[in-house]
């Protein structure tokens, strides 16, 4: 699993978009294009995970990582763990176990897309 190329998950719903997730998805895509690692990563807008109050929420994807509340400042970490050379973020996976185990089992399913 750890091989596979990842795949960030970026809501674009109006409460994750009021938050700058499309600002924070354009910095994390500017960031990629410039790595030399960031090649293989791909960025897809998501419409709602069902945590509109705790985002801008994003999922990396097959780590099956739901991210909430990401800031700027949260961005090159992130950009680290998308190309393979950084940890899991595991302080912003504060999503409750049932919603975010709703979602990753669309996304398990091959869900993509919106919700
Ligand atoms: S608006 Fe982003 S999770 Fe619903």
């Amino acid at each position: 699993m750890d091989d596979q190329p990842k795949k960030l998950f970026i809501c674009d719903n109006i409460d994750c978009r009021s938050r700058g997730s499309l600002e924070l998805a354009d910095e994390i895509q500017r960031l990629l294009d410039d790595d030399p690692d960031g090649g293989e990563v791909e960025l897809e807008e998501y419409t709602c995970f069902g945590g509109c109050d705790i985002g801008p929420n994003m999922i990396v994807y097959p780590d099956r990582a739901w991210y909430c509340g990401v800031t700027e400042a949260d961005v090159p970490e992130l950009v680290e763990n998308l190309t393979g050379r950084g940890p899991r973020l595991e302080r912003l996976e504060t999503a409750d176990r049932t919603t975010a185990g709703f979602i990753l089992n669309i996304l398990d399913a091959g869900g993509w897309g919106s919700f």
